[in-house]
């Protein structure tokens, strides 16, 4: 077998290990369960090996949709005792335990994706016939219970909601969250070298935060007025966005939800102003923003430069952003480090503080293209393809030496390498 079709081989058996009864673990121990954008990724990779699995993966985990239409990060299936919270920490007493937050909203984009490479026509039909009342209340949910004052730009409350837990973008904001005082007893380190994890000080805010929701009986108006963490977060907002452009497009294609379209447009309209607020001619970047203390964070993160992916950047503001773009590509060995390495808190090692994550890459890459950058993108797809065939199927990977890092045999690294350049 040539290299590439043993990579092939290998990345369709690490979905097939890691799937459980019809959803797939990111990876085993570390993270036993479902999580929300991990799942519309590996859908991705699965379309590949099995298409009727790949759209089970998204029935799993719209089994966790809340009656409010949040589809929420984690989707706690069956009890496993490997991980920290699990959800009698929590607290949420749905039929489905889950968790109490959302992550990025890449699931409609996935979808629509996975329509249009289906080669299994009715198949996809049907499906998406199901799903779209779905797809659709989760998106309304994110403007409506995230952006009650309209302002276009949707609010995020817990770094993990991000799904970039401890990017140095939220760290002025988590530090103004108290500390829980109390003791426990974290998990991911009996997996994974601290040096790759998030501090205790972070963790102990986490926690406040889960508690904090479960306090406030999960009522979106107390913890909209009283949340201690309140963030607008370019990587959600961008990648919902997009993935809205993507709903109104499936809503079209089938002729129907007319009166939801319309709202749509309006939200989008509302963001492509919003957005402006967020860019600072300083930084010539777009930056995300404390809602509370109403300042920018100066931190340069993938989330930042993710407007692009979205298409929210004006050709004046791409203009600014070019540039820092590609210093970014070539700042550190590999791209695209998680914090950009001139900013003081870039780490290449430590998780979302400066390692290369390459479902990242790949919707930096997809909006790099969508603004003619076809140099840029090459320079990502060929970084993420090296990284890979170099070091394995990790979490994610050192940007200066490109050493694989956090958990191996990993779900959506599989599932990107296959859906993107295998
Ligand atoms: C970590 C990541 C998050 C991901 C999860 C499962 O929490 O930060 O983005 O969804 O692991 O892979």
């Amino acid at each position: 077998m040539t290299d590439k079709k043993v990579l092939i081989e290998q990345a369709k058996n690490i979905l097939k290990r890691n799937d459980v009864d019809g959803y797939t673990v990111p990876t085993h121990d570390l993270y036993p369960f479902q999580w929300n954008w991990d799942a519309a990724i590996t859908a991705l990779g699965w379309m590949k090996v099995d298409e009727s699995r790949a759209w089970l993966e998204i029935e799993m985990l719209l089994k966790g949709q809340w009656e409010n239409g949040m589809v929420p990060h984690i989707i706690f299936h069956k009890p496993v005792d490997t991980y920290f919270p699990g959800p009698d920490v929590w607290g949420v007493k749905n039929d489905i335990p889950t968790t109490a937050i959302s992550q990025p909203p890449v699931l409609v984009s996935v979808v629509k994706m996975m329509s249009e490479q289906a080669t299994d026509k009715g198949l996809a039909e049907s499906k998406l016939a199901e799903m779209l009342p779905k797809l659709i209340a989760y998106h309304q949910w994110w403007y409506n219970d995230r952006d009650p004052e309209n302002t276009g730009l949707v609010v995020s409350y817990h770094p993990w909601e991000s799904g970039m837990d401890n990017s140095p973008a939220w760290d002025e904001s988590l530090a103004a969250v108290p500390p829980v005082n109390y003791t426990y007893k974290r998990k991911d380190l009996d997996h994974v070298d601290s040096d790759e994890r998030p501090h205790a000080e972070q963790y102990d805010r986490y926690l406040y935060l889960v508690d904090f929701f479960k306090n406030s009986n999960f009522d979106s108006e107390v913890i909209y007025k009283n949340c201690p963490y309140k963030v607008y977060d370019l990587g959600i907002i961008s990648i919902l966005h997009k993935a809205t452009k993507d709903l109104i497009y499936l809503c079209k294609q089938s002729n129907t939800n007319e009166q939801e379209v319309t709202w749509f447009n309006e939200q989008l309209a509302l963001t492509e102003k919003g957005i402006n607020t967020l860019w600072s001619n300083e930084h010539n970047s777009f930056l995300n923003k404390d809602v509370i203390t109403q300042k920018l964070s100066p931190v340069l993160t993938t989330g930042t430069m993710l407007v692009i992916y979205a298409e929210l950047a004006s050709a004046e503001q791409m203009n600014a952003l070019k540039p820092l773009l590609n210093e970014w590509l070539n700042e550190t060995k590999y791209c695209m480090s998680s914090t950009y390495a001139k900013c003081e808190a870039f780490e290449p090692q430590r998780y979302w503080r400066g390692p290369v994550w390459l479902h990242i890459n790949w919707m930096i890459a997809l909006g790099a293209d969508s603004y003619g950058l076809s140099e840029e993108s090459a320079k990502l797809k060929s970084d993420s393809e090296e990284l890979l065939t170099k070091f394995g199927y990790f979490e994610y990977f050192n940007s200066e030496t490109g050493v694989g890092c956090g958990g191996d045999d990993f779900s959506w690294t599989a599932a990107i390498a296959l859906h993107w350049f295998l």
